[in-house]
């Protein structure tokens, strides 16, 4: 397989990171994750900017955002995948000697990784709903920023996958705000209820998507935090990511949501998210 690193594209046996890679050694770094429809990567230009906002949140410079794009369809090509593809992308402060925490006194290159793989399309539980498991909110206070410091999110998401589950959603001071790799949402009395932006959540790509359709089917939304003690209110709840999609939740730790199945506004968004991506 072809991927892209530091401006080369090569076998993917072939690159060789350094372990003096800040990313390697502080997870200094930032990712993303876009996928296609149709053979093009959907909400491209949104993806760029929340990199773009990651990159400058922690200062790191690169210069070549714009060349992304090109280089994306060239590794598509290149691989010769004929279904939907996802790429990873992922920049790093570069590689410098000694180790020190603070940023490298001389001018060091960033490391960028590019890989594009086929996307295997699974929306089984789009249809049936999955439970999903209440996990305390462990991490930093800038989960605005999409950090490959990630392992609050591997631990939580490990836990659902033991609990059966598949997501764990975070509770801060009481309030589910997202899950380990997906944005929240619940419905009560017809209205849409997830989590505003701040730094306590990532800015969504399939969220910002979702809040548009809501506009254009009205379904009318809130942006608040749902309360743990407000659940039982509720009648649905779903959760949204890029290759997630958006995924039906029926069960929230012990409590059975919606009668067991997907709920009607969850249904209804979910058939205008594929008329939007399918067009
Ligand atoms: N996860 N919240 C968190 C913490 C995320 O990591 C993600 C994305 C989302 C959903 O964002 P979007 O709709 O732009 O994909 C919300 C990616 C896909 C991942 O880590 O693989």
């Amino acid at each position: 397989m072809k991927v892209y690193f530091n401006g080369k594209y090569e076998e993917l046996d072939n690159v060789k990171v350094s372990p003096y890679d800040r990313g390697f050694l502080y997870a200094d770094g930032v990712y993303e994750v876009i996928r296609t429809y149709n053979g093009k990567f959907f909400r491209f230009a949104d993806h760029m900017e929340r990199l773009i906002y990651s990159l400058n949140s922690l200062r790191i410079i690169y210069d070549d955002v714009n060349q992304i794009e090109n280089v994306l369809n060239q590794l598509k090509n290149e691989n010769d995948y004929f279904s939907e593809a996802t790429a990873y992308i992922q920049i790093t402060r570069g590689s410098y000697f000694p180790r020190k925490h603070s940023f490298p006194e001389k001018n060091v290159n960033p490391t960028i990784f590019i890989s594009v793989n086929p996307l295997i399309e699974n929306r089984i539980e789009n249809e049936t709903g999955i439970k999903v498991i209440l996990e305390k909110d462990i991490r930093w206070k800038r989960c605005d920023i999409k950090s490959v410091s990630l392992l609050p999110s591997v631990l939580a998401n490990q836990h659902a996958k033991e609990e059966s589950a598949g997501e764990a959603v975070w509770v801060n001071n009481g309030y589910l705000l997202e899950g380990s790799h997906t944005n929240f949402f619940g419905i009560k009395n017809e209205k849409l209820w997830t989590a505003p932006l701040s730094n306590s959540i990532l800015s969504g790509v399939t969220r910002k998507v979702i809040l548009e359709l809501c506009e254009k089917i009205n379904i009318a939304y809130l942006e608040e935090a749902i309360n743990e003690n407000d659940i039982k209110n509720f009648d649905e709840f779903f959760i949204s990511g890029t290759t997630t999609e958006i995924k039906p939740v029926i069960q929230i730790d012990q409590l059975k949501i919606s009668d067991d199945k997907p709920g009607k506004i969850t249904k209804k968004l979910q058939s205008a998210f594929y008329d939007l991506v399918n067009n």
